[in-house]
Parts: C-alpha cells; structure tokens; sequence
C-alpha cells in the first residue's frame, strides 16, 4: 500500500509548488530529497573521479559507484556486469544499434512498430540505411497494442532484430514482452526492448522477459538527468563494440595501433562517466524498491482508473486510450488545438505536454499527432485528479485565447 501523503513530504518539488499539478511525469520526474542528498554529498563532501584515483575518497566513489550499478541490476532483475551506464536511454539504444550492426547483412528485417519513440525508431532507420535492411512494423490495435498472433503473423525468417517499447510513451500500451521475445527467438531475431516508461512504474524482470537488450532513463525513475542504461545479456554484451573509445574502458593499447579492450561493461563506458547521476540513480533505484514497484503498480492503476473514470464524463474531451488501463491518458479538448488547450491547463497551474511526444509516426494509428499526454506518478493524488477535472471542463476557444489578453 501506498501512503501517499508520507511519499509527497519525500519531494522537496512538492513542497516547494504546493498548488502545482505536475502530470508530466512521462517525460520527467521528481526527485526525492534522499537522491538529491546523494548527489549533494558528491559535490559537497567526496568529489573525486571513479576508477582513477588513489586515495580515500576515489576510493569510496568507486565503491558508491559499483553500488549503485549492483542496484539498478536488482531492479530490473540482472546481474552487475550485465549494467551498462549510458547517457540516457536514447545513448542506450544507439549503443544497442551499433553494438549489433555486425549480427546483421543486406536484406535482413528489422521489426518494429509505429507507436515507437523517435529514440527507438531513428537508430533503427539510419542502421537499416547503412546496410541495406527493411524495416517492417508490426501491427496495432486503435490503442496501439500489439497481440501475440500479430506479432506471429509479422514475424518471419528475415527478423534479425525486434525493436519495441515495455509501455509505449504516449498511449501506455503495455505490450506483451514476454510472449513476442519468445516468438522472435524461436526465429533466431535478437529483442531490444524500450523500458524507459516501464521501469519506473511497474516490477520489471528482464530475466522473466526474456529480452536481449533492454534500455531506460534515470530521470523519468526519481533520479538526476543525464543517467541512462543498457542492460544486455552478458554473452551479447560481448561481442558488442563501443560506440565510444576513449579512456577507461580500454586495457591497453600499442603504437601500432592494436587497442586491447576491458570486458562488458566497463568496455562501454569511455571518459569520466556522469558519477553523481550515477550515484544519485543507485539510491533513486534503492528508494522505489523500498516503496515496492508493486505498490507503485498498483496505485497508479487505481489512480488512472479514477482519473480516466472522471476525465471520460466531460463532453469536451476527446480521450485516445480509453480502454488502456495503464500509463498516461491521451486526449484532445474538441475543436481546440493540443498546444492552446495545454497552455489554458498551465494557467490554471497543470502541466502536461502536447504534441506528438516524439511519437511522429503514431498518428497513423491514432489519426492525429497533436495530443495533451497526462501522465501520473504515484506521488499524484485523486485530488488533483479532481482539480484537473474540473480545469479540463473550462477548456474551451474563449478560456485558450482568454489567457493571452
Ligand atoms: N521521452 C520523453 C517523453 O515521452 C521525453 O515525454
């Protein structure tokens, strides 16, 4: 169970906007006052680099360093070695990119979907450029789900790599993890799986998924900007190259020009790596585990069903996903453009973001790629549900174009 007041005395954010309704929390998060300390303490009382020095204090950051790598490996299910630090997940996921561009040849198939993020379907295209692959998609419902005989019928001997989201950005449509990476193995493909609003919202076991790859963001999880991962299965991790040489993650190299490597997954993290972040993202992982990722699970599902329950009964709304029952809500204020009816939500102190949400092909599924994206964490309450009904109410052309004047 959650006891949401108690988490909200957690995030100095919340205290310090007290009337704010913060319901972008698909692109980023609060974060807790324990990983703000943990960065703090970095830059105020053990500054060092990681992996460099020889002294107490490197010493101690290589430790809190590794720790934090051994906690985000708890998280997800995974082993240490198996946690690469990236800069993000879209870093993630261009380091997945060109890690397996040697697994594929000409002709070859990469399946993805149109409910994709840009992050997951860019590197994807420029790869399938470079070495004369197709990118084929696999099929939707109206709300963006794929189903396992979908996929099936998708899926064929060309597939060398599967690309797709756990829950897609926009819509929140859980997909079926586990059932199409064992479709795709049984053909030999490789699965890399887009975490990023996963991760923070539900109990994600890459072992039980099955996946080969999988990527998400610190900031959108409790933790600081500029902190991503790739986990990969060790063996895989292996033979992937580094997108980045550089120091560090080499072991040794020669005035000839011959270069030996460290192993996975040091060999991917070359130059100072964001050490703070790093840190900071090890307690943000520590800190939801101590709430309990089914305890998030659970409450957001109800506080959504709630939301989408009152959001649902305004005639002036027009909802996208509402049969989904997880992630954010997805809706248009009728005959007002996503844009002005967010900007009216922001005068009465609600944020969300409108637009496509980097989603730029998902308007082929949903017929529109101007969108308000609401999206909860589970510091949000019903009451601001409710605030947020009633501002929703008075979206209207008169209130939007009211603001400017
Ligand atoms: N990828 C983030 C989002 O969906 C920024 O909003």
């Amino acid at each position: 169970m959650i006891d949401v007041s108690r988490i909200r005395n957690d995030f100095p954010m919340i205290r310090n906007n007290p009337d704010l309704i913060y319901f972008d929390n698909g692109a980023t998060s609060f974060k807790p006052q324990c990983v703000i300390d943990a960065v703090m303490d970095f830059y105020t009382v053990h500054t060092s680099n990681v992996h460099r020095g020889d002294y107490a204090i490197a010493a101690q950051n290589d430790r809190l360093y590794d720790e934090a790598r051994k906690s985000v490996a708890k998280l997800i299910g995974a082993e240490a070695k198996e946690i690469v630090f990236t800069h993000n997940i879209t870093a993630s996921i261009n380091q997945a990119v060109y890690g397996l561009r040697n697994l594929v040849k000409a002709g070859d198939t990469i399946l993805v979907s149109e409910a994709e993020h840009a992050s997951n379907l860019l590197p994807w295209f420029r790869l399938a450029k470079e070495k004369d692959l197709k990118i084929e998609y696999i099929p939707l419902d109206a709300e963006a789900n794929m189903t396992v005989e979908g996929f099936r019928s998708a899926m064929h001997e060309g597939v060398k790599i599967v690309a797709a989201a756990q829950v897609t950005n926009v819509l929140g449509s859980v997909q079926p993890v586990r059932e199409i990476t064992e479709i795709a193995h049984s053909y030999g493909a490789v699965v890399f799986c887009d975490g990023a609003q996963a991760v923070p919202h539900m109990k994600v076991d890459v072992k039980e998924l099955g996946v080969d790859l999988y990527g998400f963001s610190a900031h959108k999880m409790c933790g600081p900007s500029g902190v991503g991962v790739l986990y990969g299965r060790y063996d895989l991790l292996q033979q992937m190259d580094p997108v980045f040489m550089g120091g560090d993650m080499n072991a040794r190299f020669h005035k000839d020009t011959t270069v030996l490597l460290k192993e996975a997954p040091v060999k991917f993290e070359a130059g100072t790596p964001n050490i703070e972040g790093i840190i900071g993202t090890g307690r943000a992982a520590e800190y939801l585990m101590e709430i309990g990722l089914d305890n998030i699970h659970a409450y957001e599902k109800e506080l959504r069903a709630y939301f989408m329950e009152k959001l649902s009964q305004l005639d002036n709304i027009e909802i996208y996903n509402p049969d989904n029952v997880y992630g954010p809500i997805d809706f248009n204020a009728k005959g007002l453009f996503a844009q002005d009816a967010a900007g009216y939500l922001a005068s009465r102190n609600i944020a969300v973001r409108s637009g496509n949400h980097c989603a730029k092909i998902l308007h082929n599924v949903i017929g529109t790629d101007q969108t308000i994206r609401a999206s909860l964490y589970f510091y949000n309450t019903k009451e601001e549900c409710d605030r947020f009904v009633e501002a929703a109410k008075d979206i209207t052309l008169e209130n939007a174009v009211g603001i400017f004047f």
